[in-house]
């Protein structure tokens, strides 16, 4: 789907016109992968719209800046309201936000010290991410996920995206919706971007981050919604053959939100429809972030635009 633009996008601290948010072609991002990013929505409330988890996700752009030695010069809060603001100057919600900081033009060569740090931040509307009505077709993919102490899996990294491209175009080539990678052991980690979350007998799993996953704040309010509906939650190692067997399986993110997975490598995944525990997490993870239940967690940040669309759960 072809990017909606908006008006403005946020660049070190000011806001500049969307066409002229450009950069160099011998920029040290363009060469050698160097950035970090993150992805957040901001969803349409009863009043107003509101962001999700913005703090939790403003910190992890900072965590992924430090593991890359990358100095943004900008507070956590002034980050935060960088958002707040590009998305008001824009008045457009519900809408996706991509924050991003990039080694910019100054000096060629892997060393990217010499270079620039830029911080930019866009928003625009964006829509439903995993296609498949009533759940995902979806394979093991081919390609494993990042080794361990080769590229740092918990930093959010552009370059990561190179292995997530390759299991997404393997997948969609061979008529799926998403594929999930495998550890370099073999075990269950993530799709190509979605952490994973399987049910069996009424137990929520989902890998822990040393399987080579990002730590999804999406994972993270999922966690956090189980424990509050009394499940059973555990992190621990998947193999893959659990994913066949499984009563349910859903994937998690910011883009995909709580997604059920219907099949995989056409196993059909239980009985094929989205099940009971998929169900009561999706409804309250909807209704938290649409504001249709309190915000029990703390999880909204209000911004000042109507939301253009009917809000639903
Ligand atoms: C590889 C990968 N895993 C997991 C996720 C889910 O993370 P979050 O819930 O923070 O969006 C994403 C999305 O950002 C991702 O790209």
């Amino acid at each position: 789907m072809p990017i909606q633009t908006t008006e403005k996008i946020w660049h070190n601290g000011t806001l500049i016109p969307w066409d002229q948010a450009n950069i160099h072609v011998m920029s040290h991002v363009i060469h050698y992968g160097s950035s970090v990013f993150e992805g957040i929505r901001c969803y349409g409330q009863p009043s107003g719209s509101a962001v999700f988890r913005l703090p939790e996700h403003m910190q992890r752009l900072i965590d992924s800046a430090r593991i890359y030695r990358m100095e943004i010069p900008f507070t956590l809060e002034e980050l935060c309201a960088a958002v707040v603001d590009t998305i008001e100057a824009n008045g457009v919600a519900p809408c996706y936000i991509r924050p991003i900081v990039l080694r910019g033009y100054g000096e060629m060569g892997v060393n990217p010290r010499g270079c620039p740090i830029e911080v930019y931040i866009a928003n625009y509307p964006w829509g439903k991410y995993i296609a498949g009505h009533g759940g995902a077709d979806v394979c093991i993919s081919s390609w494993n996920r990042l080794a361990p102490n080769t590229m740092p899996a918990l930093a959010k990294a552009g370059a990561n995206y190179m292995n997530s491209q390759l299991i997404k175009m393997e997948a969609e080539v061979n008529g799926y919706h998403e594929g999930i990678g495998l550890d370099v052991n073999g075990l269950v980690s993530e799709g190509s971007g979605e952490n994973v979350f399987v049910v069996r007998n009424g137990v929520l799993f989902t890998p822990p981050l040393s399987n080579s996953a990002l730590s999804g704040i999406t994972r993270d309010s999922v966690l956090t919604i189980a424990r509050h509906l009394g499940l059973t939650v555990t992190e621990q190692s998947i193999p893959r053959e659990l994913l066949y067997i499984a009563d349910e399986v859903f994937f998690t993110g910011t883009a995909a939100e709580v997604s059920p997975i219907r099949s995989i490598d056409r196993i059909v995944i239980g009985d094929g429809k989205t099940g009971e525990i998929t169900r009561r997490i999706a409804d309250e993870f909807f209704g938290i972030a649409n504001g249709l239940k309190p915000d029990r967690f703390g999880w909204l940040t209000p911004v000042k635009v109507d939301s253009s669309e009917p809000v639903t759960a």
